[in-house]
Parts: structure tokens; C-alpha cells; sequence
């Protein structure tokens, strides 16, 4: 990244083998994606970018409205998944050169819808995966894959044998024990743990005497869920040994440092970029940098778990 090569300060990160020129990733979905996408993000000054989820078969999603601005506060969404199906993307995206760091973003109801997709996508040479595991269970109906470990472990497990690409596993806030989960995660082969996807949240509409979104209820994201996303990486950063990944909230360099003070090794960034644009990255980077610079840090890695 030009903007950073007159600077001694180091912003690398590794993630697994997964290395990035810094630590800030546009997260999973908030931007539609196209090859033209990937390239506009990877001249933003992002170290990497994670893709929508991608499934086995094109899904339109639920009808709107799929996303309420909840003022100062964040975005409730519920979009039901929509994309074109993974064998769309790989045509799409065939023999394109990113030269940046591509996370494919995979869903599915079962270990083995994850593991063919991530087979399918292997042809696209992802720099890794990410199990996008906020998605409906196929035997308990209401619940997602995230909330039973046996399922999380499985997807991991499967996805693991299937790859020879870094497999990071993405986590929902919405369950009792989230270290339990992550930890299941791990032991099923995860090289770094993502957290956190939307925590479950519904508005109504007084007027309407209605849930504002299509599907009733959704997921809140920005900076009302920063505080739950910076315990649950604070927690992980306790009990895993794998790098975490943090994202939930973040729209300053001042939120990005919170979650590196509290263990996060890189973070994504969704729902700021509706509001600030792809400029958010290069903000960042320059604020990263000053509080490097006043603080006498020379890497990312020291500030790192600075918190604990
Ligand atoms: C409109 C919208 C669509 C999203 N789609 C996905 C998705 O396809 N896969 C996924 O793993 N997370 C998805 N997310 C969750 C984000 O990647 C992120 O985990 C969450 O929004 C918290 O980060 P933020 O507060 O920076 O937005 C979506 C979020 C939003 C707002």
C-alpha cells in the first residue's frame, strides 16, 4: 500500500499464512461483490477483504425492506443470504489477478454444502475462507449452525480436510457461551476466529404497529454491538491460541485500537463503510499511525492484547 511505504512503522499482520500490508478488512456483505469491487477496495488502503457468503445455489433472499437505519446506532439487517450461488462466482471470477488478499465468505446448511463450495472456490486461489456460521440449522429449526457445537465443529472439521488455505471460523454473538463455541471451533482446525457476526435485534414501527424489516426480526450491527464485540475478543484472546479477528462497530481508528488493546490481531470493517464510504480505511491507517508514533509503537503485533 503506497501510503505506507515512507513509514518505519510496521502495520503487517499474519493471519495463519495469510499475510496482509495492514490489519484492516472490509467485512463480509456490506458491499455487494463484483471483480471491479475488489479492486476499488484493494486501492482504499484495506489490508484485505472478505467476500458476501457464498452458497451452493443463487437465493434472492427475503423481501424487503432488509435493512432499517437505527439512527446514530447501526444498522438492523436481515437479507436472507441473497447471492448467485458459488459456481456463478467461480465463472465470474476466474482469472482474475487480485493481487490482494481475497477471504471467500462460504454458508451452508450442512458440513458438506461447506466443504463443496469451498472445493468449488479452491479454483479462484482464496487467500483463505471464512465459515460464515450465522446461518439456519437444518435439523433444529429456528437455530443456526453457530449455536451447536457439534455442527461447528463439523463444518470445520470438513472444510479443513477438503483445503490447503487458511480456514477461519466466524462466529455468532447470539449464544450462551461464545469461548465455548470458538474453542470447539478450534479444536475442529480453525486457524483464526472472526467475531463477531450481528447480534439478533428487531424494531417496530409505532405507526405501522409492525417489525420494520420484511423478515420481522434481523441482525444489529455498527456501534451499538462495539462493546459486546470488544468482551467477546477480550475473552478469546484468554483462551484461544489462534489469532482473533475483530468486527462489530468500528467507524475510527480509535475503535480499531480498542480491539487491538483488547486481542484482536486485524479487524473488518461492515457497516461504517454505508456512512463514510471506503475512505474509512485510509482514516483509519492515518489515525493507527499517529497513535503509533505518540505511544512509541513500532508494530501492531505490540499493541496486541495491550489490555490484559
Ligand atoms: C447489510 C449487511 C450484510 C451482511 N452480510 C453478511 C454476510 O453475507 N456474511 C457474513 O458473515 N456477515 C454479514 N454481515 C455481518 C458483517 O460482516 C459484520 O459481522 C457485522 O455487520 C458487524 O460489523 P459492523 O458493525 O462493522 O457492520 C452483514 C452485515 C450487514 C450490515
Amino acid at each position: 500500500m503506497t501510503i505506507l511505504l515512507d513509514m518505519s512503522l510496521n502495520f503487517q499482520v499474519k493471519l495463519a499464512s495469510l499475510e496482509m500490508d495492514n490489519p484492516l478488512m472490509l467485512a463480509s456483505g456490506v458491499l455487494g461483490m463484483s471483480p471491479s469491487t475488489i479492486r476499488r477496495v484493494a486501492s482504499s488502503g484495506a489490508g484485505g477483504l472478505v467476500t458476501k457468503s457464498i452458497g451452493l445455489d443463487a437465493r434472492d433472499g427475503y423481501s424487503n425492506p432488509t435493512v432499517y437505519v437505527c439512527g446514530y446506532y447501526g444498522l438492523l439487517n436481515a437479507m436472507g443470504l441473497p447471492n448467485p450461488g458459488v459456481d456463478h462466482v467461480v465463472e465470474e471470477f476466474l482469472n482474475q489477478d487480485f493481487k490482494f488478499p481475497v477471504v471467500y465468505s462460504i454458508f451452508g446448511s450442512s458440513p458438506g454444502d461447506y466443504s463443496k463450495i469451498a472445493r468449488k472456490l479452491l479454483r479462484l486461489k482464496p487467500s483463505a475462507f471464512e465459515l460464515n456460521l450465522s446461518c439456519p440449522h437444518v435439523k433444529e429449526v429456528g437455530s443456526l449452525i453457530g449455536q451447536d457445537p457439534k455442527m461447528v465443529y463439523d463444518v470445520v472439521k470438513e472444510v479443513k480436510q477438503s483445503v490447503n488455505v487458511p480456514v477461519f471460523a466466524k462466529i455468532t454473538p447470539n449464544v450462551a457461551d461464545v469461548v465455548e463455541i470458538a474453542r470447539t471451533a478450534v479444536k475442529a482446525g480453525a486457524d483464526a476466529i472472526v467475531a463477531i457476526n450481528t447480534v439478533k435485534a428487531m424494531v417496530i414501527d409505532v405507526d405501522a404497529m409492525k417489525p420494520v424489516l420484511g423478515n420481522k426480526a434481523g441482525g444489529l450491527s455498527g456501534p451499538a454491538i462495539k462493546p459486546i464485540s470488544i468482551k467477546i475478543v477480550y475473552d478469546l484472546y484468554e483462551n484461544l491460541k489462534v489469532p482473533v479477528v475483530g468486527v462489530g462497530g468500528i467507524q475510527t481508528w480509535k475503535d480499531a485500537v480498542e480491539y487491538f488493546l483488547a486481542g484482536a490481531r486485524a479487524v473488518q470493517i461492515g457497516s461504517a463503510i454505508t456512512w463514510k464510504g471506503l475512505a474509512v480505511f485510509k482514516e483509519i491507517l492515518f489515525g493507527l499511525r499517529e497513535y503509533m508514533m505518540e505511544k512509541r509503537f513500532s508494530s501492531i503485533d505490540e499493541i496486541v492484547g495491550g489490555a490484559h
